[in-house]
């Protein structure tokens, strides 16, 4: 019987900072990862992969941060047990020593190194034969071992290694001292039916299997990741791999919430449990979203905004009698609310504060609560009801921000079928004065960042605008997400793991607001903040530190 750490539990490795993480533009700074680290503590996640350390100094700073900070049993946090934190080292010294120095100060801490086991990787990437993966394999787990008594081995692309191969791997790998054999299908190759008997035939025929955990790790490029993952599971695995609303690399990873949501769902199927709370799954995924500024779609499971809302009218008409007709779990399992308080304009700072509270925000400071409340009184005189998803908003547009370099006061555009778009706008800036600045464009958006790329003058491409609406109806709140990519050699900063090529760096930036031009605006000046702050090194909104480079104006400051 293989060691299963208990038998009926399956562990939750979550890998959103670092496999997440490297999905196009979802950079993250070393603030946004420890507030997201602190998050998946409090969801009860068993293991957070926290980065690649031997990536960039940001990445190795953000790990040991994590690895000192949310390392520890963390407020909030119900498993009874601190989080692990993880760093990925691919099989060499350097990296494995990174990733040590990183995760050592966290009460538990695990090494993950890899290397790819595919005949394709090992001939065109690797340039190595199989033997010398093994004497690699076992080279790099048993240095990692005696550093660290956790070591998880993961044989890269093992949707497509040849499985009898893969068994002589993982033998000498266990062998080498790895607690924790990771399979997986890197490249979301592999079908559920085919990945479950990889599982099966892994766990069955590898020497010394009993000795580790098993853990499957899919990629979602077939759009199988969760039913390869849940397949693996059936079939023995005990950890699964996951990110937050499913992010990573190309088309992503199984996602946490349908994971965990399917166990929790089935348990006649499955019989197994996870140490998740899944209260706090909603709440997850709107901070990862607003972080990475990469927008859930309406019809995610679990987590998308039509996922629990009925619009056929037989289908509202059998809720009506018994939402056991066409719900399979219930909203508030998944921590969306059931509360009957509309909140409006007549509602005070208690009210507001208790709504706060229900919706899982415990851990607002008394400054971040008035932030928001101002907003919300602001939203209330424009719109009748004022929403959780508004709320939800609210949070993600006035606290989950990067620290300002640049505010954005007030904008004017106007536009029309017979005018050209004109945009002016008033930024205060990290000197603490004020600029204005105005400029024309093709449409009232284009005039607007035309008019702030007067005054900031950091030269970018917009690569992405998108706009939502949070609530349905005329009044609903527009929330508009942006990518921008800077043109000069700074964007260069990191090396993604699997292929060791650089990265070209993308910021998001989201607004939200009831009107969409005002939304655009937030959004664009959050973005700029965001790039800006990452080549500052600025980790904090409130620590209110300037800009040590004032010398970019384009206009006299006018106080
Ligand atoms: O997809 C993959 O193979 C990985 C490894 C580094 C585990 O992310
Ligand atoms: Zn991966």
């Amino acid at each position: 019987m293989q060691n299963t750490e208990p038998q009926d539990t399956v562990l939750v490795f979550d890998t959103t900072l670092r496999d997440g993480e490297q999905s196009p533009g979802a950079t993250l700074d070393v603030h946004e990862k420890l507030e997201i680290a602190r998050q998946l503590s409090r969801l009860g996640v068993d293991i957070c992969e926290a980065g690649f350390p031997v990536a960039s100094t940001g990445d190795f700073e953000a790990v040991r941060l994590i690895a000192t900070e949310v390392g520890p049993l963390t407020e909030g946090r119900q498993t009874g047990q601190p989080m692990v934190v993880a760093g990925l080292a691919r099989a060499n010294r350097k990296d494995i020593d990174r990733a040590f120095e990183a995760i050592r100060e966290a009460p538990r801490h695990r090494i993950h190194t890899f290397l790819a086991t595919s005949d394709i990787h090992l001939e065109h990437k690797l340039k190595m034969d199989r033997e010398q993966c093994i004497q690699k394999v076992v080279e790099a787990v048993s240095y990692a071992r005696n550093l660290c008594d956790d070591v998880e081995f993961s044989p890269e692309d093992a949707g497509r290694s040849d499985p009898e191969f893969l068994t002589m791997v993982l033998s000498e790998a266990i062998k080498a001292g790895a607690t924790t054999l990771n399979i997986p299908d890197t490249v979301g190759y592999t079908t559920p039916g085919e990945f479950g008997q990889l599982i099966g035939y892994l766990i069955e025929h590898t020497p010394g299997s009993d000795q580790v955990v098993w853990s499957v790790h899919c990629h979602n490029d077939l759009g199988l990741a969760t039913a390869n993952a849940l397949t693996g599971i059936t079939a023995g695995a005990r950890q699964a791999e996951v990110t937050v609303n499913g992010i990573g690399e190309r088309a992503g990873n199984t996602s946490l919430e349908e994971l965990v949501m399917a166990i929790h769902t089935r348990p006649q199927l499955f019989n197994l449990a996870t140490n998740v709370d899944t209260t706090q799954i909603t709440r997850t995924s709107r901070m990862v979203s607003a972080y990475t500024g990469l927008v859930v779609q309406p019809n995610k499971a679990i987590v998308g905004a039509n996922a629990f809302a009925h619009a056929a009218g037989i289908h509202q008409d059998g809720m009506l009698k018994s939402n056991l007709t066409y719900e399979i779990m219930r909203p508030e399992t998944v921590g969306l609310s059931s509360s009957k308080l509309v909140l409006g304009k007549h509602s005070g700072r208690h009210a507001f504060r208790v709504r706060l509270h229900e919706m899982g925000y415990d851990d607002l400071n008394d400054d971040e609560i008035n932030l928001a409340f101002e907003r919300f009184k602001s939203w209330a005189d424009k719109k009748k009801v004022v929403a959780d998803a508004d709320i939800e908003a609210i949070i993600a547009d006035e606290i989950y921000q990067p620290p300002e370099t640049w505010h954005l006061n007030h904008i004017h555009v106007s536009c029309g079928d017979h005018t050209m778009p004109t945009a002016s706008v008033s930024l205060t800036g990290p000197d603490d004065q004020v600029y204005k600045d105005a400029a024309l464009g093709y449409g009232p958006v284009d005039a607007l960042y035309q008019a702030i790329n007067r005054i900031v003058q950091v030269p970018n491409t917009l690569s992405e605008f998108s706009i939502n609406a949070i609530t349905e109806g005329m009044d609903s709140v527009g929330e508009v997400t942006i990518r921008i990519q800077p043109h000069d050699n700074d964007s260069l900063q990191a090396i993604n793991p699997p292929t060791g090529q650089a990265l070209i760096r993308t910021f998001s930036g989201r607004g939200a607001f009831p009107d969409i031009i005002v939304a655009s605006a937030r959004a664009y000046v959050n973005a700029l903040n965001r790039m800006l702050a990452s080549r500052e090194g600025k980790t904090r909104r409130s620590t209110g530190q300037s800009s040590a480079d004032a010398g970019h104006r384009s206009l006299t400051p006018d106080g």
